[in-house]
């Protein structure tokens, strides 16, 4: 056994070589003429029902405003129901014919479940479940209370509750020949410090849908969402506490995000709807934003370095110090670089 161990490892790397040399330049082609096609070929969202969970702000709303003007038939659920009715409200205005709110909390599997039944009860099929629902919190792992409560319920509400929604929806979504969506994050190969769990929840996402692509084939296909910074209630700084609050904290977002330009709500959803229209397996917006899996890939020691360098205070210093956040507030890029949404700490209530 040993022997073929040390046969695979000559062998492996050098045939993995040559075969990218080979096979590079053939499949860049294909995909090229394939994505020509599948834009010429473009699904008609017309009538379509849609399910969009975590409607209620941020790029869930602005999903629920692109697919309403397409003339998708919607479905908006999250845990804030005023928000979700006028968000409801502008969509039919914006042409959608029909649109359901429901009130579903999907880190409850129960909820997940109703929110599908809800969906296909009103209106009679489902062909694209939007698993946009999602949560951060801003916490070093050594600080987070032992109980780990913190941290299940973001895994709670990122993972499973897309997981959870997935299950009950795929039969209905293979009638169809249906589609998902998923809202992973760059975060899941960024791994910016303070935000592990978030960043380890995004990358289970992308592994789940990833494997369940390979097991659904043709009959639902799956588009992995990986955006880099969007304006929305996460990047205005609203965190998951300690005591299970939500709370604006837009010193520490600043730390977070330092000068990276945030991109819109409104483009980011326009991006989302036309790559799900075209079957695209993955997108990254802004698209600028993909350059950073080659720096994580060739040089990760040097992402590494960043991130310590620029993200902690020095020792006993409070993490408004940190370089990343003197530097933001140093060239005043805040204005350029930030849409004006995310720079009032007012997020919607209920
Ligand atoms: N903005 C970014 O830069 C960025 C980058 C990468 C990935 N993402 C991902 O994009 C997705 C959308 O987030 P966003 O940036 O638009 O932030 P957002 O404005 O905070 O929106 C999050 C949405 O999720 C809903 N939600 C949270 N917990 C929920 C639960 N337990 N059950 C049901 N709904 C729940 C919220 O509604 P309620 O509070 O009313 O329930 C809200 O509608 C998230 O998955 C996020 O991780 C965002």
């Amino acid at each position: 056994m040993d022997l073929i161990h040390k046969f695979l490892n000559l062998v492996a790397p050098s045939f993995t070589f040559f075969s990218f040399v080979f096979l590079l330049p053939p499949i860049y082609f294909f995909n090229f003429f394939l994505s020509i096609l599948r834009s010429v070929f473009s699904e008609n969202l017309a009538g379509k029902v849609v399910v969009i969970t975590g409607a209620s702000s941020g790029i869930g709303e602005h999903l629920a405003y692109e697919y309403g003007r397409r003339g998708a038939r919607l479905a908006l659920t999250a845990r804030r129901e005023k928000s979700l009715q006028e968000i409801a409200d502008r969509a039919r205005d914006l042409g959608s014919p029909d649109v359901i709110v429901i009130r579903a909390d999907v880190s409850k599997v129960d909820d997940c479940r109703r929110l599908v039944e809800e969906t296909v009860n009103h209106f009679g099929r489902l062909d694209h479940l939007v698993n946009n629902a999602g949560i951060n919190t801003v916490c070093m792992f050594e600080d987070a209370p032992p109980d780990m409560s913190l941290f299940r319920a973001i895994m709670d509400t990122n993972f499973w509750g897309s997981v959870y929604t997935t299950r009950f929806a795929v039969p209905h979504l293979k009638t169809s020949k249906g589609k998902i969506v998923v809202m992973s994050s760059a975060a899941s190969w960024m791994n910016d410090p303070r935000t592990s769990v978030y960043n380890a929840s995004k990358a289970a996402l992308t592994a789940f849908f990833d494997t369940l692509r390979i097991e659904l084939g043709s009959e639902v296909k799956i588009t992995i969402v990986t955006p880099g910074f969007i304006e929305s209630e996460i990047t205005q700084g609203k965190f998951l506490q300690r005591d299970g609050n939500m709370e604006v904290q837009q010193d520490m977002r600043d730390v977070q995000v330092s000068s990276i330009p945030v991109g819109s709500a409104s483009g980011c959803a326009q991006a989302i709807v036309n790559s799900a229209s075209k079957g695209d397996r993955y997108l990254t917006q802004p698209s600028w934003f993909r350059v950073t899996y080659l720096w994580k890939l060739f040089f990760p020691e040097l992402v590494e370095w960043s991130y310590r360098l620029s993200h902690f205070s020095r020792p006993g210093a409070p993490h408004q110090q940190a370089p990343s956040k003197k530097i933001l507030d140093f060239t005043g890029l805040k204005n350029v670089v930030y849409p004006s949404s995310i720079q009032s700490p007012e997020i919607k209530t209920d």
